[in-house]
């Protein structure tokens, strides 16, 4: 069957369910985003097995696994190999690899094989101006009721920053358990904005500090949540 373009680029929305599938990966099969039900995930995509930037990122996602599921969220990856190639690209990471301060590093989440592309053109990770063969680096924030909360995607020459995943992961829970939204550039412990005042009388009693919060102007108003009572909230161990 030929495909359509718009068969090819279909992509999700921030909002949306996550495109539900079943599939055969390094861990036996996954059927998301069901099995995580109850936790966040983050699925993401990579171009090629046995590629560098690749390596290098499934070395530093592996690593950082163990902080990722203290804040109750578990890693997903996928490409269009198939999957002896991922076991055997796996071992070799484990097995042969140095790099920035890793080795033996052993890659303990899943890594789904996507041979016809099948999840990758669900997800709008094959982007044909790129590569029409290969997938970007897609990065999907997945919570706990299976909604994709937020994507990156980047193109096949850049690594991600794992401190840009993580701190997405915790400002999009941070924003869930305290009703909060956060600035440019937050990290956790400075202050975040409340929501915009719903009513002249709510804006009037900011301004005049008679609430808790500090407001450069009537719609632009933050307050402190300590870094401990984030973390506290979040985070399985302290
Ligand atoms: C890499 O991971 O190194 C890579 C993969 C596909 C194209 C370019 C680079």
């Amino acid at each position: 069957m030929q495909e359509t373009c718009e068969n090819i680029i279909s992509m999700p929305r921030i909002g949306d369910p996550a495109p539900a599938f079943k599939a055969i990966s390094t861990q036996g099969e996954v059927n998301f985003p069901s099995d995580y039900s109850g936790e966040w995930s983050i699925l993401f995509s990579h171009p090629a097995d046995f590629t560098p930037v690749c390596t290098s990122e499934f070395m530093t996602f592996a690593s950082l696994e163990d902080k990722f599921d203290n804040a109750n969220c578990k890693l997903v990856g996928l490409s269009v190999d198939g999957l002896y190639s991922h076991i055997a690209w796996l071992r070799t990471i484990k097995e042969k690899i140095k790099y920035n301060g890793m080795q033996d590093v052993e890659v303990k989440f899943p890594l789904i094989e996507d041979i016809t592309m099948s999840v990758a053109k669900q997800y709008g990770m094959i982007q044909p101006n790129e590569d029409s063969t290969k997938a970007v680096r897609a990065v999907f924030f997945v919570d706990p009721k299976g909604i994709i909360r937020a994507m990156i995607y980047y193109p096949l020459s850049l690594g991600r920053n794992f401190d840009e995943l993580y701190r997405v992961l915790i400002a999009l829970q941070t924003s869930d358990e305290f009703g909060v939204a956060t600035p440019a550039d937050w990290k956790v412990g400075e202050d975040v904005i409340v929501p915009p005042a719903g009513s002249c009388g709510v804006a009037k009693d900011r301004m005049e500090g008679k609430e808790d919060v500090s407001c450069f102007d009537w719609f632009f108003c933050t307050k402190k949540i300590a870094k401990e009572v984030i973390l506290k909230k979040i985070l399985k161990k302290k």
